[in-house]
């Protein structure tokens, strides 16, 4: 038996002492002396008994171990054509300033912070700097629009938010402050404070409630780490389903950190000093977990890099980045290289670099299409690992556990389930796949330490949402097979969540702002196959009766709306109108019919299609 089988099969006969092991690579303030604790399953909890601080685990313990010297983060910033690198004791010494600033505005363990920072050093330092004091940071992606920062705002509640005067995108400067303020406009919730890091490119003007960040921290006394439940909250992070309503998932303190530890030597191969890079943003869940807490939780160097895969300013930034800080190994979204591949297809930008240092190249976040596999694999000669997970799981379900003992890849693959993830295949009466047989991706419960143990503030949504499908599992949302060696592949979400360029977005909730219009009876919202982004959002709309509106008139409008209101970044540009809508006898519209026609596939007629005419006249359309 290889060492991933043997580790695996201990990890689900043995849980207990599998994940006890692990968690001796954390330094606890109290010990866990239990891992699991099922007591109001299906609802678990891990290191029942445990208590720690991340923050401490993150920075103090290496700095006392006697690596302050060791380069904890490197930021690159192309767009500012900035670099500075930051030791262990440097960070610790910065987080811990911040979060006696924190302290000193009454945030305390348990209160919620919100982070709406860019790509830049305090993001890393306002969310440890939360750590260490036992609150709870949310971070809320910059490219989204007022509306959802208002949800995310009423939801968490919270006491503070640290934001920047702006982000910058490579064709316009993001003014954070005007979005606040009518988020702000838009929701119940008050928070108390608005830190603002100002940023020289440009400044902005504060107001009554807000503070300026070197200020504050001018004066602000160094905060120690603050002991909390290892079952305590650590971050909450907003992430899209299938309505308006963005999902809190919910990380602890203890499982989160041993798991990440251990994913980063067993999946990842990463070790102390090593230099990894994650080009993701910290307003996603994979910037979370391998920008920050990971690799920091190990002693490693990470690398927070400010840019784009092209246009900051070529397509060799990727290859620059890894060969000038000697970055082991990369892991990205397969649509960053696929616009790299787009602007550079033979290379050339790639071969100006020394990346002999280089040694593996992970990505995730969308399915990897074979073509970008091998075209990296040939371009780079590393292997290419493709691995799945999701916000709520917080590190990898499926990868090739490349510390553990590299497998040989497969492409298309997603490679084996890990330890600790009890992979099913299900029919929809819950029955098990035979291999290579496809179903809904579910997973026995309990989820390893690391996934989410609720959502915020809503344990019932948690239980609805996950594990009420099938009886005694969690609900992926994801289908696929396992073909006869175990090896998973990964076909495609089952709901109507869309992966617009790695960005997970809900086409339920574009279609509240579309429906929302004077002119709209109604609409659907689809994605469909986009070669550079994985998937783009598409809308059909049907007029009200009697409604006289010019078509452009009416796809500019609603462009606009779904940009307003969701965000930039869900791409949003296609919008037709449509006689009528294909719907089954009961209502239901068609979308995942509509959504193989779109993507090209010979996708059969529902036999509980109430007027198959309708889908015709549309096939045309979808086709486009
Ligand atoms: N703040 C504000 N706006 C943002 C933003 C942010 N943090 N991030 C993106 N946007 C805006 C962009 O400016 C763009 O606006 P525009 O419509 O005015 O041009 C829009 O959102 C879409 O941006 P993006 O998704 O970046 O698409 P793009 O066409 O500019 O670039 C890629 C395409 C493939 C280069 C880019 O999507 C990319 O780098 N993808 C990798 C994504 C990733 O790392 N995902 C994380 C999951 S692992
Ligand atoms: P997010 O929560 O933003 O990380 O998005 C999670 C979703 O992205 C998953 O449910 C999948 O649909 C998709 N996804 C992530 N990684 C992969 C992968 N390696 N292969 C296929 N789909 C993936």
């Amino acid at each position: 038996m290889g060492a991933y089988e043997e580790s695996y099969r201990r990890s689900l006969a043995d849980p207990e002492s599998f994940w006890l092991d692990a968690a001796a690579a954390i330094s606890w303030t109290k010990p866990p002396t239990r891992a699991l604790d099922d007591s109001a399953a299906p609802l678990y909890r891990w290191f029942p008994d445990g208590e720690l601080n991340t923050s401490y685990n993150a920075l103090d313990r290496h700095v006392e171990a006697g690596h302050g010297d060791r380069t904890a983060l490197i930021y690159d910033s192309p767009v500012t054509g900035s670099t500075r690198s930051y030791t262990y004791a440097e960070l610790r010494d910065q987080v811990a300033v911040f979060a006696g600033a924190l302290k000193s505005l009454g945030v305390g363990a348990g209160d919620r912070v919100i982070v709406y920072l860019p790509m830049v050093p305090e993001a890393v330092v306002t969310m440890l700097a939360c750590a260490r004091l036992g609150a709870i940071h949310s971070v809320v992606f910059g490219g989204f629009a007022p509306k959802e920062l208002a949800a995310r705002i009423d939801d968490a509640r919270p006491k503070v938010i640290v934001a920047a005067s702006c982000g910058i995108e490579p064709t316009r400067i993001v003014e954070y402050l005007p979005i606040i303020e009518e988020a702000l406009t838009l929701s119940e919730h008050r928070p108390e404070r608005t830190i603002v890091l100002q940023r020289e490119i440009a400044p902005a003007k504060l107001g009554e409630r807000d503070l300026d960040w070197v200020a504050l921290v001018a004066d602000a006394q160094p905060a120690d780490p603050v002991p909390v439940a290892a079952t305590d909250p650590l971050y909450i992070l907003y992430t899209s389903g299938t309505t308006g309503k963005p999902k809190g998932v919910v990380r602890d303190n203890g499982g989160h950190a041993v798991a990440l530890a251990w994913s980063m030597r067993a999946v990842y191969d990463i070790h102390p000093g090593d230099v990894w890079w994650t080009a993701s943003d910290v307003g996603w869940v994979v910037g979370h977990s391998y920008i920050v807490y990971a690799p920091l939780l190990i002693g490693a160097t990470t690398v927070l890099y400010e840019g784009k895969p092209v246009g900051t300013p070529d397509a060799g930034a990727f290859w620059r980045v890894i060969s000038e800080h000697r970055a082991k190994a990369l892991f990205t979204a397969p649509t960053a290289l696929r616009a790299i591949k787009k602007v550079d297809p033979d290379g050339t930008e790639l071969v100006k670099y020394d990346l002999s240092g280089f040694r593996t190249l992970f990505l995730a976040g969308e399915r990897l299409d074979p073509e970008t596999y091998h075209w990296a694999h040939d371009k780079l000669g590393v292997p290419v690992v493709d691995h799945w997970w999701q916000t709520e799981t917080g590190w990898p379900i499926a990868a090739n556990p490349r510390g553990l003992e590299p497998l040989p890849t497969r492409p298309g693959s997603a490679t084996v389930p890990l330890p600790g993830w009890d992979v099913r295949i299900l029919d929809g009466d819950g029955v098990q796949q035979a291999p290579g047989e496809e179903g809904s991706i579910a997973i026995r419960l309990p989820l390893p330490p690391g996934a989410l143990p609720t959502l915020w503030g809503d344990d019932q949504r948690y239980v609805d949402n996950y594990l009420s499908r099938y009886d005694g599992h969690y609900l992926t949302g994801d289908s696929g097979y396992l073909d006869a060696d175990g090896y998973i592949f990964v076909m495609g979400r089952t709901d109507d969540v869309i992966n617009v360029a790695g960005h997970r977005l809900s086409t339920g909730s574009m279609e509240a702002v579309l429906a929302a219009h004077p002119a709209v009876a109604e609409c659907a919202v689809i994605g469909v196959h986009d070669s550079l982004k994985g998937q783009l959002p598409r809308g059909l709309v049907v007029l009200k009766a009697g409604v006289d509106i010019d078509e452009s008139v009416l796809r500019d409008q609603l462009v606009a709306a779904v940009r307003r209101d969701i965000g930039p970044v869900a791409a949003f540009r296609d919008v037709s109108v449509v006689e009528a809508l294909p719907k089954t006898r009961s209502g239901k519209i068609l979308r995942k019919t509509m959504r193989g026609i779109a993507d090209g596939r010979d996708e059969p007629v529902p036999s509980t299609i109430e007027d198959p005419a309708v889908l015709e006249a549309l096939r045309p359309i979808l086709r486009g």
